[in-house]
């Protein structure tokens, strides 16, 4: 796929082009809204788990999600090593808890309640939108990020609850329905 590259700088001293991409990069891909999920797992007993931007709903036959963790997450390794994880949709209430999970090396559990999922033992936060239990059938390398691939083991969700979602590099709710 070809890129445009953006105009060159008049003076050539804003930086590199290398720069200037990736700066043009995160800010449009930052104009798309993103539900916010915290993928978990449990490792050897210990509940692990990251924030991310990048979960979708791949195949309904068989039922597959996925989610994109960066190849230097400290996390995913420990989630792969599982072979399981729970995706919890966060609500608009649990800002705090995103950014529990977006800070690599915090005790990102401390004050949190959870359960464990029915079929993986994979940890279910408390008072999320949704949560989707899975086990890893798929691992894709994608650049600087890896794709992973989860087949549905079970699964639920808590419509009353208003999913949270990152736009713009800013946190804000899903809007009701619109009028037609
Ligand atoms: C809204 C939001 C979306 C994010 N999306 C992703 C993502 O899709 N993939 C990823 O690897 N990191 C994503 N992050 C960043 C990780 O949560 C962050 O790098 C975290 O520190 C990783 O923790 P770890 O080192 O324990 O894996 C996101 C963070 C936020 C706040």
């Amino acid at each position: 796929m070809a890129w445009t590259s953006p105009p060159a700088s008049p003076s050539g001293s804003a930086g590199s082009g290398a720069t200037l991409e990736a700066a043009r990069f995160r800010e449009v891909l930052s104009a798309v809204p993103t539900s916010v999920v915290v993928v978990t797992a449990l490792d050897r007993g210990e509940p692990v788990g990251l924030a991310v931007g990048t979960f979708l709903s791949v195949s309904m036959n068989p039922p597959l999600v996925g989610f994109l963790p960066a190849a230097t997450s400290s996390s995913f390794p420990r989630i792969r090593q599982a072979g399981a994880f729970c995706a919890n949709v966060l609500t608009v209430n649990q800002q705090h808890v995103s950014q529990a999970f977006a800070t690599s090396g915090a005790d990102k559990f401390a004050g949190l309640s959870w359960r464990p999922a029915p079929v993986t033992g994979s940890p279910v936060l408390e008072g999320v939108a949704a949560w989707i239990d899975c086990r890893i059938t798929t691992l894709h390398e994608a650049g600087d990020h890896f794709i992973v691939i989860g087949e549905v083991a079970d699964l639920d969700a808590a419509p009353e609850e208003t999913p949270l979602v990152f736009h713009r590099r800013r946190y804000t709710g899903a809007a009701g329905p619109t009028a037609a």
